[in-house]
């Protein structure tokens, strides 16, 4: 059967077992939206179906589904090597994937951490944090820093640095000493802005109000997404990520980038603190890294920070820290293959030459029922629309559901923000394609 033509697939009878992540269960199990394969740009219904993809999956998808070099490579190493532990072992591979991620990253973060997700990446990045304080003698140093409507992911470090009240309001104290700068966003005076908005640099200098507050001898790090994405699509004010930089350099505070979505193309470059020009402490990554075919995350940390670890005897391990997947053999292989594509195809290059468009595209939704605000950025897009009546997030919903059963689009929601990020090997006329689809579900739930 040729890789073009629907199979029939099982379905499922029973819906109830699985519990299913950030998802309306019960409304979903009324009426599901079942996917069953994918090539390219599309997802198929359990019917056939095609579904466009306009999120590259969760935003990982980078270079489009059942890409034929990294299917190969992850049946390859599956024939070679399944599994080999990574805790006083090593294989070939993920070290030559180390190796790839550290050549794409800017300045001197040139050492990588693996982990399994992007929240295990998360909560690696803050503990390295805490504990290069406490290896170069000043143990004082333990707050951490995030912003108001961050998402880091949902590890108990993740929502705690995190700013998605619904995501840490179930959960407890959460951890102690976290701090949080205010949200970048204001619509008043952004609304409608394509790529970084002009107004909000200042905002950083909230950071130096709480390094002022608790005193830069007890602060560790600071995180930010470069990009806020999983809350709504907020991209950063002009000039803000270079004083956050320059504000942690004068304090010596670590900065850490989450660009688990950010990375590998999203915003035109292999990660966003090249397209910004700003070298934070670490990179947290994962998603693109294997155009989501098997899970993977890692931190990418500034060799200062690895080199501050290796003492002691030869003997003895430096960080008390890893998982049972830190580099899983078909990860390793899958990312290796991804990289591949991105390099021989120039997807981030693409991306960039492709943003304008995209942003004139998405911006033409301006006008339409309920459309308060539109950001764009790189291949990504956030369209906020006034909530129902009925109250907030039904509008979103109902966006999503129209869009999957009636237009043949995946599209996500947050609250009532429509976002947008294809794979970045979407066509011109896809993105048309993609924008009407939208426009029309937009109507429909108005
Ligand atoms: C910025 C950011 N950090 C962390 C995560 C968590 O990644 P994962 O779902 O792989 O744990 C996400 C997921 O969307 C994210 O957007």
């Amino acid at each position: 059967m040729s890789p073009s033509t629907p199979r029939p697939a099982e379905q499922p009878n029973d819906l109830e077992s699985f519990w299913m992540p950030f998802t309306a269960n019960r409304a979903f199990k009324k009426a599901p939206r079942m996917i069953s394969r994918a090539e390219g740009m599309h997802y198929y219904t359990t019917e056939g179906k095609p579904i466009m993809d306009g999120t590259a999956g969760l935003w990982c998808c980078n270079a489009g589904h059942a890409r034929r070099p990294i299917i190969q490579a992850i049946q390859a190493q599956a024939e070679e090597l399944d599994y080999a532990p990574a805790f006083q072992f090593g294989h070939p591979k993920v070290f030559a994937a180390a190796a790839r991620v550290a050549a794409l990253a800017p300045g001197d973060l040139d050492h990588v951490f693996f982990a399994g997700s992007g929240s295990e990446a998360v909560d690696t990045a803050l503990k390295i944090a805490i504990a290069y304080w406490n290896v170069t003698g000043k143990g004082s140093k333990t707050r951490l820093i995030g912003r108001e409507r961050g998402y880091h992911g949902v590890g108990f470090g993740g929502i705690s640095v995190g700013g998605i009240v619904s995501n840490r309001k179930f959960f407890g104290s959460l951890l102690a000493g976290v701090d949080h700068m205010p949200t970048t966003y204001n619509r008043e005076k952004q609304a409608f802005s394509k790529g970084e908005p002009e107004w909000g640099g200042h905002l950083a200098d909230e950071l130096e109000r709480i390094v002022t507050l608790h005193d830069a001898s007890t602060v560790a790090a600071v995180i930010v997404e470069p990009m806020a994405g999983s809350t709504g699509v907020l991209p950063p004010p002009v000039g803000y990520l270079k004083k956050l930089r320059e504000i942690c350099t004068k304090h010596g505070i670590l900065l850490i980038f989450d660009e688990v979505i950010s990375g590998f193309g999203r915003l035109g470059y292999a990660f966003a603190a090249e397209r910004y020009g700003v070298i934070p402490d670490m990179i947290c990554f994962a998603k693109g890294v294997t155009s989501g075919a098997v899970p993977m995350g890692g931190v990418l940390v500034r060799k200062g920070i690895y080199d501050a670890f290796m003492n002691g005897p030869d003997h003895a391990i430096e960080l008390f820290h890893g998982y049972t997947y830190s580099g899983h053999p078909l990860a390793a292989a899958a990312a290796l293959a991804a990289l591949d594509i991105y390099r021989e195809e120039g997807l981030f290059e693409r991306t960039r030459d492709l943003e304008p468009l995209w942003a004139e595209a998405i911006m033409s939704l301006k006008g339409e029922p309920n459309v308060v605000d539109i950001r764009t950025l790189g291949l990504v897009a956030g369209i906020d629309l006034i909530p129902h009546a009925d109250g907030p997030t039904k509008r979103g919903f109902a966006a999503m559901d129209h869009a999957f059963h009636n237009e043949g689009l995946m599209l996500r929601y947050t609250g009532d923000t429509l976002a947008l990020t294809p794979p970045l090997i979407i066509t011109e006329s896809q993105i048309d394609e993609l924008v009407e689809k939208v426009r029309r579900t937009i109507r429909a739930v108005a």
